[in-house]
Order: C-alpha cells, then sequence, then structure tokens
C-alpha cells in the first residue's frame, strides 16, 4: 500500500449551489460587487493538468502519478464554455484569459478561441483574448492559436540559468525550449508579449536582473510576481516571499526605473519604465501590497465553478445550471446574482493579520482555477 498522503479535503469535491434567482438580473454591463466593483476580467481553465510540476503549484509530493484528474466528462465542453462566457460578457466583461493547468494540452482549444473570438462586448467591440502558457507547446501552436483569434500571450518563466528553470519547473525542462516558444510567439504576431517570473527568496532571486537585462529592449514586458500563498499544498512561507520593493530597488541599482501610470484600472501590476526608454517592466504585490480594492476578475474552473477570489474555498456550480433546464436568461441574472454578493479581498484580509498567522480554510489550487 501506498503511504502517500492524502488530502482529507478536495475542494473540488464541494461546490456552492448556483440558483437562477426569482427576479431576473438583466446583463445590462454595469454589474457592481458589495463593494461596488465591476465585473471585467473573466479567467477561464481549460485543464487541470500541467507539464511542469513548479513546487509553488503543482509540487510533485500531490500532483504524483496517482494524482486524480478530472475526467474528461467533467470538463465544460467548448460549446458550454462558451455559452457561459457569452453571458459573462453581456455583464461587461471585456477580457478573457484561458489559463489551466497548462492549457495548451487541452486539444483542440483553437476551436474554442475561434468561438470565444466572436464575441463582442456590451460597447459592441472584440474581447482582448489572451492566455497563460508555460511555453513548452509555443513553438509548435504559435501559429494556429494568432490565426484561430488568439491576440497576446503571457509566459511563464522563472529564470534563465537553465539549471535553475529546470529545478523550478522539476520535470527538467530546458529553458532554451521556452524562450524558443517566446521567439514563435513573437514570430506569429501574439504580442504585446508579456513574461511572468514568481520570485522565490532563495531559489530564483539571483535571475531578477538576468531576467531584467534579457528582457530590457525586446519589446517583452516582465512581470515579477510575489510568490503567494494560494493553494495549500505549496508550503508557503512568508521568509520565502520577495518584497516587489525590495525587486524594483534591485533593477533599479543597475538599470534606473521610474514608476508609470496604470494602463487600466484594476490592473495586477505596478508599472515601471526603464529610464533611457528601452520599456518596461511590472511587479505583483499581491502579498505585500494587495489590490483587492478595484479587483474586477471572475474565475470559471476547469468544470464549471465561478470563484470569486484566487483564494476562495468554494465556487458556485454554473455546469449545473448550463446542463439542466437552464436558459440564457436565467444563466445570465445566476451570474448576475452571485457578482452582486461578491465581498471578497482575501489579499487585504491577509495584509491585516501578522506574518504568520494562519488564514484557515482549505482554498483551492491554481491549478485547478488558473493564475
Ligand atoms: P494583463 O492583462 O496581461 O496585464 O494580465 P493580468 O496581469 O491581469 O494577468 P496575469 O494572469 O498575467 O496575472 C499575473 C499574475 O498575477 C497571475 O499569475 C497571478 O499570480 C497574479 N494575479 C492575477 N490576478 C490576480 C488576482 O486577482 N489576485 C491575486 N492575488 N493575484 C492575481
Ligand atoms: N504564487 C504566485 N504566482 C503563482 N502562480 C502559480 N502559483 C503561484 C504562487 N504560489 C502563477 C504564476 C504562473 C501562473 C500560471 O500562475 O504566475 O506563471
Ligand atoms: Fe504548470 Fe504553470 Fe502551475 Fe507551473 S505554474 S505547474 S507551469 S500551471
Ligand atoms: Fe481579487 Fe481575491 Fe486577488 Fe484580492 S485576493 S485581488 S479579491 S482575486
Amino acid at each position: 500500500m501506498s503511504d502517500r498522503v492524502i488530502p482529507l479535503v478536495d475542494q473540488r469535491l464541494s461546490g456552492l449551489v448556483a440558483r437562477v434567482p426569482e427576479r431576473a438580473i438583466p446583463a445590462t454591463g454595469l454589474l457592481g460587487d458589495t463593494l461596488g466593483r465591476p465585473l471585467r476580467d473573466l479567467r477561464i481553465s481549460v485543464t487541470d493538468r500541467c507539464n511542469f510540476r513548479c513546487s509553488y503549484c503543482m509540487p510533485k509530493s500531490i500532483f504524483d502519478k496517482d494524482y486524480q484528474y478530472l475526467p474528461h466528462s467533467d470538463l465544460l465542453s467548448f460549446e458550454e464554455i462558451t455559452r457561459i462566457a457569452r453571458q459573462f460578457v453581456a455583464h461587461g466583461v471585456q477580457k478573457i484569459r484561458l489559463t489551466g493547468g497548462e492549457p495548451l494540452l487541452r486539444k483542440h482549444l483553437e476551436i474554442l478561441i475561434e468561438q470565444l473570438s466572436a464575441l463582442r462586448t456590451t460597447e459592441d467591440k472584440p474581447l482582448d483574448i489572451t492566455l497563460t502558457t508555460n511555453g513548452s507547446l509555443l513553438r509548435k501552436k504559435a501559429a494556429a492559436l494568432k490565426a484561430a483569434g488568439l491576440q497576446r500571450v503571457t509566459v511563464s518563466l522563472d529564470g534563465l540559468d537553465d539549471a535553475v528553470f529546470r529545478a523550478m519547473n522539476d520535470v527538467d525542462f530546458p529553458v532554451a525550449d521556452v524562450l524558443d516558444g517566446i521567439a514563435a510567439a513573437q514570430d506569429a504576431g501574439l504580442g504585446p508579449i508579456k513574461v511572468n517570473m514568481v520570485v522565490k527568496r532563495g531559489t530564483n532571486e539571483d535571475q531578477i536582473l538576468p531576467m531584467a537585462r534579457h528582457f530590457k529592449g525586446s519589446g517583452v514586458t516582465l512581470r515579477f510576481i510575489e510568490y503567494m500563498d494560494v493553494g495549500a499544498t505549496n508550503g508557503w512561507r512568508m521568509d520565502e516571499v520577495l518584497p516587489s520593493a525590495e525587486v524594483v530597488q534591485r533593477i533599479h541599482a543597475e538599470l534606473p526605473l521610474v514608476q508609470l501610470d496604470p494602463s487600466a484600472p484594476g490592473e495586477t501590476a505596478e508599472r515601471w519604465g526603464y529610464a533611457d526608454g528601452t520599456g518596461e517592466i511590472g511587479v505583483i504585490s499581491s502579498v505585500t501590497q494587495a489590490f483587492c480594492s478595484d479587483c474586477n476578475r471572475a474565475r470559471l474552473s476547469t468544470e464549471g465553478k465561478l470563484y470569486l477570489c484566487l483564494f476562495a474555498s468554494q465556487g458556485h456550480d454554473l455546469r449545473a445550471l448550463v446542463r439542466g433546464q437552464a436558459n440564457d436568461e436565467q444563466l445570465a441574472s445566476a451570474i448576475g446574482q452571485i457578482w452582486q454578493g461578491r465581498d471578497d479581498r482575501y489579499s487585504e484580509f491577509r495584509a491585516s493579520l501578522p506574518p504568520d498567522a494562519s488564514t484557515g480554510g482549505r482554498r483551492v489550487e491554481m491549478s485547478y482555477i488558473g493564475g
């Protein structure tokens, strides 16, 4: 018998029932939550699988060969995703991000992108459709993704040094192949490209400057993400978080920076430009400087649960409505009611606690709801 530790609670198994409200909540594009935050950004996870095992996201000790991924019949079909997304767009969503796991592992993803790119915002504009990928399959897929209507990609990359990168992805994947994937995305016109680097103190902090130098002047925007206490399996510790202010200081000492204005309300990254005009970087500081006050992001899990926060422990089961009798108007009303009841602001809440206090509850994994 295996002595592997099985998590006692699997958050995927519990969920909140999504109900059709008695009074219709028509999709006007003007929805607000309890804190007055609009709904603008929908992040859709298309698979809970990934070919990497980054220790901060899918540690091998849990996500091993015995780990039970969702069966295919539990996943939303492309038609179901598009039907749900259409209601979100009617409620005001302007940007859709496809995530995973690794979204490029979902077969025929181009078909979903084609369907989503036919949607129009409430102002009759095309959506901003983007995707977060680890880059391993980009060389193979960039051209087809572009042809299907994908506008841009964000690539996760935690270091330039091959040994550091192989250790971070924990499957010995070479950095050269990800850099080649980024080049393929650039050639295919999937820009402006962003690269996201999760910084862990003591693990890849020595990669901050090499990464900054490498992408400076390349047209790619590099963003540094504070290591977050998302999920329940990564063994997060505050002393492994390197505050963004320190990242900015370290870069500024070598490559002078000036702070830039935000480019959109509610955005995750604080922007800094190189003083010599050769591009910009971003820092995403969910731990040291929460950005919940204007968070306009909703997350749809692979099997159709709506999560109102990256740190939520339960989602609202929209799949039951879609596979049941609900018509589009009822589905839109149900989504509207859930958003109107939203009061989540986990990162602000965490910031008000002593550094090592437990925040309780078992949070959903990022590989399941997407970054
Ligand atoms: P752009 O439109 O390209 O600027 O995208 P974005 O910054 O909204 O999204 P992206 O997925 O690139 O976000 C980068 C990282 O920020 C994610 O991988 C997460 O680690 C983190 N992040 C994104 N959204 C949230 C959020 O709502 N809350 C918290 N705490 N972290 C987030
Ligand atoms: N902390 C910060 N970012 C994380 N990601 C996944 N897990 C974490 C974590 N614990 C983000 C990374 C990766 C994206 C898919 O999710 O940005 O690039
Ligand atoms: Fe996969 Fe991205 Fe998670 Fe790494 S961070 S394990 S690449 S989903
Ligand atoms: Fe939004 Fe939750 Fe992240 Fe705050 S912690 S920014 S509410 S997803």
